[in-house]
């Protein structure tokens, strides 16, 4: 944890892409990762030296509900603390921006073998289950 940087709201597109790619194979297009890391509402990446070891955001609509995605830390680095260090940076950016004094709904979606580490701070499953489409973009040009 020594010499590490955190850095807020800088994460770049290509730093997503590179470091997504180091855990979950091929990333997403650079047009796409742009444009979330744009609207993504707090974006916590860290570094050693100028190499990107770790990131998580958070997206939502800042009074009820906060959805955390991408907690990813490089391979090499795991199990040093980091992703403990991200939960919490990006908890205290709830409690720093939520409406004091009500209960906010905070999400995520886990792998079960990823699902101890949330429990650690509290996330606990429901019901309720995940439900998803790979929508095709596609829009009719009309012809003039
Ligand atoms: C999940 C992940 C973010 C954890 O990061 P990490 O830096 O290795 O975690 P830490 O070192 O901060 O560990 C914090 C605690 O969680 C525990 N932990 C970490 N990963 C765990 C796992 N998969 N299952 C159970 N416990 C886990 C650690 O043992 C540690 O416990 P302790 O505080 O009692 O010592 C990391 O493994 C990762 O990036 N994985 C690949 C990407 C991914 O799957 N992300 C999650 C998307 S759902």
């Amino acid at each position: 944890m020594k010499d590490l940087i955190v850095k807020h709201n800088e994460l770049s597109a290509e730093e997503f892409i590179q470091l997504w790619e180091t855990v979950w194979g091929q990333g997403p297009s650079q047009e796409q990762t742009r444009l979330a890391m744009e609207h993504t509402l707090f974006r916590v990446s860290v570094f050693d030296g100028d190499q990107i070891v770790a990131m998580a955001r958070v997206i939502g609509d800042m009074g009820l509900d906060y959805y955390i995605k991408d907690v990813i830390v490089r391979p090499e680095y795991q199990g040093r603390g980091i992703g403990c260090m991200l939960m919490g940076e990006i908890l205290q950016f709830i409690n720093d921006h939520g409406v004091e004094g009500t209960d906010i709904f905070v999400e995520l979606c886990a792998m079960p073998d990823k699902i101890p580490f949330y429990e650690k701070f509290g996330f606990s499953a429901n019901e309720a289950q995940r439900l998803r489409i790979f929508h095709r973009v596609e829009r009719k040009h009309e012809e003039i």
